[in-house]
């Protein structure tokens, strides 16, 4: 490319100089230079690489893929179907719109979403089923900022993975929503009639559009009624490796964009009011600081349990993702939740509070940062440090 760039694995528990952050765990890979990522995947589940320089502008180009780690044992379920969904803002030339690339209005506000929505990089294609099969459905959102919902009407349906990392199967009623970056198993029972025609129907803020055609072979069900929804592997540590009587607390503040309120933000060590950050592209602030990564949010000890605090203070919902690490939230508002699912990537709402506790068990130097790409580049990234 004529850009440098950077490949980000995003939800595995890499080893730090694997992932991928130029300025924090490597230097860009410059135009026409070479870059050797070698490391090894230590659990299965469904995760997705992208590229972590300038992404807000590479990612909205379709520099990404799906990453599957299989499960040591075949899971029980009739077929394997990766779906990735994005969305793209074309032109009048039906070409990816580059004049708005990088606007300050996407910037300060929700982030580049485009109108044309996409499963596999088609525009509602065809997926052939068998009536009677059980499918393990594989969503992963891409787009830089749109928040999806994902219907499959009334199609029996459980989730037993979130992030990549297993839950007990869970059974969807209502869409299920994903925010960018994250992926949700689905195991889905076809119950349709042989030659039938189904909707996988994708739900924005704009309405339902359709995201894919179910189309249903001639053949007889192979089968009528199905079996439980087998768990998958679960996978260690699990809560019990979670000090929640003595963790490590800290508190972020998200502040900014939009009808915000923000009137000045710390960036290289000086104060700038909201003009002078908007001629450095800078909308948005953590604890005050908008997005430079001179110092670590906090440093702590390898294997300590990590409580942060979030508080958004903004009018946008955001979507926190975490490197290197699965979080549990464990209150929401301050109600502690009865299910803490593991996850990699949190969508918060508008004005809401969340805890998320981690085990900080992988040394190195983590990014912190909300995957609305233009919110990321705008201001909103932090890290962590483990030592
Ligand atoms: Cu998928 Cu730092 O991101
Ligand atoms: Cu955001």
């Amino acid at each position: 490319m004529e850009q440098s760039t950077a490949v980000h694995w995003h939800g595995i528990s890499i080893d730090n100089d694997m992932d991928g952050v130029p300025g924090l765990t490597q230097d860009a890979v410059s135009a026409g230079e070479a870059f050797d990522y070698d490391f090894v995947v230590p659990h299965p589940g469904t995760y997705w690489y992208h590229t972590h320089d300038r992404s807000w502008e590479q990612n909205a180009r379709g520099l990404h893929g799906a990453l599957i780690v299989e499960e040591p044992e075949p899971y029980d379920v009739d077929g394997d179907l990766t779906l990735v969904i994005d969305d793209w803002r074309l032109d009048d030339r039906s070409q990816i719109d580059e004049d708005s690339m990088g606007a300050a209005g996407d910037w300060s506000h929700g982030g580049r979403t485009g109108g044309l929505l996409t499963v596999n990089g088609s525009s509602t294609p065809d997926i052939d089923v068998v009536a009677g099969e059980r499918i393990r459905m594989r969503l992963i959102n891409t787009a830089n900022a749109r928040i999806l919902g994902v219907s499959f009407g009334d199609l029996p349906a459980s989730a037993v993975a979130l992030d990549g990392y297993p839950i007990e199967p869970r059974e969807v009623d209502g869409p299920v929503v994903l925010g960018p970056a994250q992926r949700v198993d689905v195991v889905v029972d076809m119950t349709g009639d042989p030659g039938a025609v189904g909707q996988l129907e994708l739900l924005t803020q704009e309405g339902a559009a359709p995201g894919a055609t179910f189309r249903y072979g001639p053949d007889e069900p192979i089968r009528t009624s199905f079996p439980d929804v087998p768990a998958l592997p679960s996978r260690a540590p699990g809560s019990a490796a979670l000090d929640l009587d003595d963790p490590v607390r800290v508190d972020l503040l998200m502040e900014g964009g939009a009808m915000g309120g923000m009137s000045a933000a710390t960036l290289d060590g000086q104060t700038l009011a909201m003009p002078e950050l908007m001629d450095a592209r800078r909308f948005w602030a953590f604890n005050g600081v908008a997005g430079d990564l001179d110092m670590p949010l906090t440093t702590v000890a390898r294997n300590r349990t990590v409580v942060v605090t979030i508080q958004n203070q903004t009018a946008f919902p955001h979507v926190m993702h975490f490197h290197g690490h699965h979080f549990q939230v464990i209150t929401r508002d301050g109600v502690p939740s009865a299910q803490p699912d593991w996850r990699d990537s949190e969508l918060m709402g508008q004005g809401e509070t969340v805890e998320l506790a981690f085990l900080a068990d992988n040394p190195g130097k983590w990014l912190l940062h909300c995957h609305m790409l233009e919110h990321a580049a705008a201001g909103m990234m932090t890290w962590l440090n483990v030592t």
